[in-house]
């Protein structure tokens, strides 16, 4: 009979995995604590509606990459592939604007996305991030953009490098576009086919497409227009003083004067982290400005910024690095050799109450294949326990030194280690 296997593009986390995620969900708790922004957990699965009015029906997810199925009711629903439309959509359900404004509020989940399946690219994936929503001031672009910076640092990617540029507002953006669009008719011809419907639907997209003639053809030209020089005056104002806090905190990036985002949503400043040495799929975040999205959900007109980074990519990058958190070693492998184990037992337990990761071995296994697995588990100490009273054989398994002591020296042994590390 064929064995059942996960979807392609879905994977386990398995238990030796899942110590670096454990690791990466308590840095990004702990942080966002300190910048102060509270959790939001919304459903899986949302009504297809609001994807397709806010990430934009143009887009390559909205067009050929979302899990679309109809309900009992005949309703079409979509398993989220991001979470700034259900976080708006949130939003503007439950009026969270009176609970004060701004409103910072962070998340963490499974997405989904049907791409073609790739090392640092999977169907099902997860992504940190944040939505700091009624604050115009590029302060707060600056500090969604250190939030990011701050996680990734504590896990071991020290000066990440932000790629950012601004798109500008509604005004500058249109200016813009009408240029663009009269440089891309000049070179129509060499365009792939869906450059040359996007020309006419949506002709930001032109400048993200992957196909490598076509990106060619429009990146190498010297006629491509810039964005950053249509931005109005209080585009322009904000963007220059996003770069300026950038500087005044010594946040590395660079400017990308033709950086478009993979979703329409974004107004303002944008911005991506690449790691370079993940191939392809090297973006382990992305964000930006999005004024307008709360307002065409059908909320009250207000500014937002945020940014989500993969987990996933995270890992790889972390690991690249050499800094990916590991499995934390035990400290007291207790070896059990006899017939009654209440000793046994007792210790492990006293063990465990005193914050002393420690596990038993079983009677079935013999002293040797106990001790074996006592080096599996990288145990700092085995135990063996002695038929004298309170006393057992303390095995330093790094230096491999053995003393008879009492159970209780051996307790204080590791009350002193801890004082030691305070
Ligand atoms: P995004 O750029 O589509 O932005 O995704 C953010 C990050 O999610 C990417 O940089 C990448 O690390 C990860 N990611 C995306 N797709 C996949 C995939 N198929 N497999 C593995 N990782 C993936 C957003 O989702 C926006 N909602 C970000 C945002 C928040 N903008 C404002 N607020």
């Amino acid at each position: 009979m064929n064995k059942i296997k996960a979807i392609k593009g879905t994977y386990d986390i398995l238990p030796e995995d899942s110590v670096t995620w454990q690791e990466i969900e308590r840095v990004v708790r702990d942080k966002m604590e300190i910048y102060m922004y509270s959790e939001i957990r919304t459903p899986i699965f949302e009504e297809t509606g609001l994807f397709a009015r806010s990430i934009g029906d143009d887009t390559d997810i909205v067009g050929k990459e979302m899990y679309t199925f109809r309900d009992m009711g005949n309703r079409s629903l979509t398993l989220r592939p991001e979470l700034t439309a259900s976080v708006v959509r949130s939003f503007i359900e439950h009026s969270l604007d009176q609970k004060g404004l701004p409103q910072k509020l962070w998340y963490m989940g499974p997405l989904f996305r049907q791409e073609r399946p790739q090392k640092g690219r999977q169907r099902q994936f997860h992504q940190f991030g944040v939505e700091a929503i009624g604050n115009s001031s590029p302060t707060d672009d600056v500090e969604v953009m250190m939030l990011f910076n701050d996680i990734v640092g504590i896990l071991g990617l020290k000066n990440v490098k932000f790629t950012i540029n601004s798109l500008g507002g509604p005004k500058s953006r249109k200016i813009y576009t009408g240029k663009l669009v009269e440089f891309l008719e000049e070179i129509q011809v060499k365009l792939c086919e869906d450059c040359k419907r996007r020309k006419d639907t949506n002709p930001l997209r032109v400048l993200d497409c992957k196909v490598p003639g076509c990106r060619e053809v429009v990146h190498n030209s010297e006629k491509l227009p810039r964005t950053v020089d249509f931005l109005n005056p209080e585009d322009e104002y904000h963007y220059e003083t996003v770069k300026e806090y950038l500087d005044l905190e010594s946040v590395p990036y660079k400017e990308d004067p033709f950086l478009v985002r993979g979703l329409d949503y974004y107004t303002g400043t944008i911005f991506e982290v690449n790691y370079e040495g993940l191939g392809a799929q090297s973006a382990i975040m992305g964000g930006g400005r999005y004024d307008n999205l709360m307002k065409q959900l059908g909320g009250s007109d207000l500014p937002a910024v945020g940014f989500a980074c993969g987990i996933e990519r995270l890992i790889l990058a972390l690991r690249a690095a050499g800094t990916a958190p590991e499995k934390k070693e035990l400290k007291v492998y207790i070896v059990n050799t006899q017939q009654k184990s209440n000793k046994a037992f007792k210790y492990l337990n006293v063990l465990r109450r005193n914050k002393i990761s420690a596990v038993m071995g079983s009677l079935e296994r013999s002293m040797k294949a106990q001790m074996r697995a006592a080096w599996k588990y990288k145990a700092k100490y085995a135990l063996i326990i002695e038929p004298d009273e309170n006393m057992v054989s303390a095995r330093d398994m790094t230096k491999s030194e053995q003393k008879l002591m009492s159970f209780d020296e051996f307790l204080n042994l590791f009350r002193e280690i801890n004082t030691h590390k305070q």
